[in-house]
């Protein structure tokens, strides 16, 4: 999987030694809250996470890149492409450390993502889950030129579903 440069992040894959910054991010609720993969704060289940998302990359060959500043070389979270199991379509996906939220990486990392999507992995439409109430998220997806679609069910909660087409 490619390494990936914006404006301001650098976006490379996720590995093992993410784990303390991993951790860390997802140590606060307001982040694991927020989270359409159920989620809870602990270290396992941060490790478990992780797992999940460089697992997914080895079985689809993509997945979601840390974010890397580029300005401090600090990890600000991660975002990028993912499709598991039961996942209703390609989806592109974004979380944000606490400390990073209020800056635009969300939205940059984002629209790299989506661009990824579209250009690299030949998608016809993208989509993203958001839980009900999660309106920084829904900016996000406003921002990158999502709109709603329909509400689906997605490991037994109800997710809004936000996406677009491939640009013609
Ligand atoms: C969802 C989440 C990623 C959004 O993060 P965010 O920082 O609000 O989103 P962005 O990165 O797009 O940043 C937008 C904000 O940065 C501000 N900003 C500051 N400098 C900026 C710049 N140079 N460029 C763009 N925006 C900038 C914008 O004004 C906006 O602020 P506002 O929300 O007060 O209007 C974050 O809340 C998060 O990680 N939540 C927990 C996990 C989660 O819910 N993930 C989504 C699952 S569906």
């Amino acid at each position: 999987m490619t390494t990936l440069e914006t404006e301001r992040l650098i976006l490379r894959p996720l590995t093992g030694d993410d784990f303390e910054d991993y951790a860390a991010m997802m140590s606060d609720p307001e982040v694991a809250n927020g989270l359409a993969e159920p989620s809870v704060t602990s270290r396992e289940d941060a490790w478990r996470s992780l797992a999940k998302f460089i697992g997914h990359r080895e079985i689809r060959g993509f997945s979601h890149w840390a974010l890397v500043e580029k300005d401090t070389g600090r990890f600000a979270g991660r975002a990028g492409p993912w499709q598991p199991y039961g996942f209703p379509g390609l989806g592109v996906g974004w979380c944000l450390a606490r400390p990073m939220w209020g800056k635009g990486y969300a939205t940059e990392a984002a629209r790299a993502a989506l661009a990824y999507c579209f250009d690299e992995l030949d998608a016809e439409e993208v989509v993203s889950l958001i839980l009900p109430g999660n309106e920084r998220s829904v900016s996000v997806a406003e921002r990158i030129g999502h709109r709603y679609l329909r509400d689906v069910e997605y490991l037994g909660r109800t997710a809004r579903m936000y996406g677009q087409q491939r640009p013609r």
